[in-house]
């Protein structure tokens, strides 16, 4: 099993006072594509987090690729699996090569990036961002880049450590039609062709219909739906109506508004 959740409960609690990951189990296959799907606040993002060993757990374990994750193999976890953090977590007053080029730190010693960037890794940024449409944008501060070229330098970013495990977290947020589609069928040929296992936060419940085969729905920090990402808007007729007593306090603002 590539990912394996195993009863996690996070030590951070909600404003309730429940734990923001609530008792989670599941596995994930290698080469899967799930989405991860859920409300604001749900618990996607410390999800993903506590994947990489970024959230403190009160009970339960993570293994990725058979190992647990522990403090002392963290580091050998992170080089496997690669994060694309909500918002792109891109610095913006470097170029997007640099920014690209940053995500080799992780595996490079000090001494080897102490005189810069090697050639090798130079070229291997280049191709990337090639591969990803926006080579011309490459010596280009990245606060000067479109949101959807933003997505693309941040997919860059996590491919140069050439992880076997891709989490995205909302890539496609603010993007628009052509290039929310642009970034999920990046992120769909690096599954098929390389085999790297995806797991992408999405709020488009077609766009993980098209793209994933599998979902996973949270709420409240808990797993309500593992299965198929077909004909989800059930599932979230379902969840709805937990949050519409605060909607319909805002139906009059909204209609004023209109
Ligand atoms: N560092 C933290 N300390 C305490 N609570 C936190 C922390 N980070 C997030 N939370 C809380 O945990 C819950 C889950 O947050 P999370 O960011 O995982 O949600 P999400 O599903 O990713 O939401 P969104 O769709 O808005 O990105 C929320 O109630 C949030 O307020
Ligand atoms: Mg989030």
């Amino acid at each position: 099993m590539t990912i394996e959740c195993k009863n996690i409960s996070s030590r951070q609690k909600s404003a309730l006072g429940s734990p923001i990951l609530n008792n989670i189990s599941c596995q994930i296959k290698k080469g899967e594509f799930v989405a991860l799907l859920g409300i604001n606040g749900a618990g996607k993002s410390s999800l993903l987090k506590s994947l990489m060993g970024l959230i403190p757990l009160e009970k339960g374990e993570v293994r990725i690729n058979d190992i647990l994750l522990t403090p002392n193999n963290i580091n050998k976890i992170r080089r496997q699996t690669a994060m694309i953090f909500q918002g792109g977590g891109l610095i913006r007053q470097l170029s997007a090569l640099d920014n690209v080029l940053c995500g080799t730190l992780g595996f490079r010693s000090s001494w080897q990036t102490l005189w810069g960037f090697n050639q090798g890794d130079r070229l291997l940024a280049l191709e990337l961002l090639t591969e990803l449409g926006v080579k011309e944008h490459a010596q280009q501060k990245v606060s000067k880049l479109s949101g959807g070229q933003r997505q693309r330098v941040a997919i860059a970013r996590a491919l140069i450590q050439s992880p076997q495990i891709l989490l995205a977290d909302e890539p496609t947020s603010g993007l628009d039609v052509i290039a929310s589609h642009y970034v999920m069928e990046s992120l769909a040929r690096l599954n098929r062709e390389k085999h790297i296992t995806v797991i992408v936060v999405l709020h488009d419940l077609e766009m993980a219909a098209t793209y994933a085969k599998r979902a996973i729905i949270l709420e409240k920090g808990r797993v309500i739906h593992d299965g198929s990402s077909q004909n989800l808007s059930t599932q979230f007729n379902q969840t709805v109506p937990t949050i519409l007593p605060s909607l319909n306090g805002i139906k009059p603002i909204i209609q004023q508004i209109a």
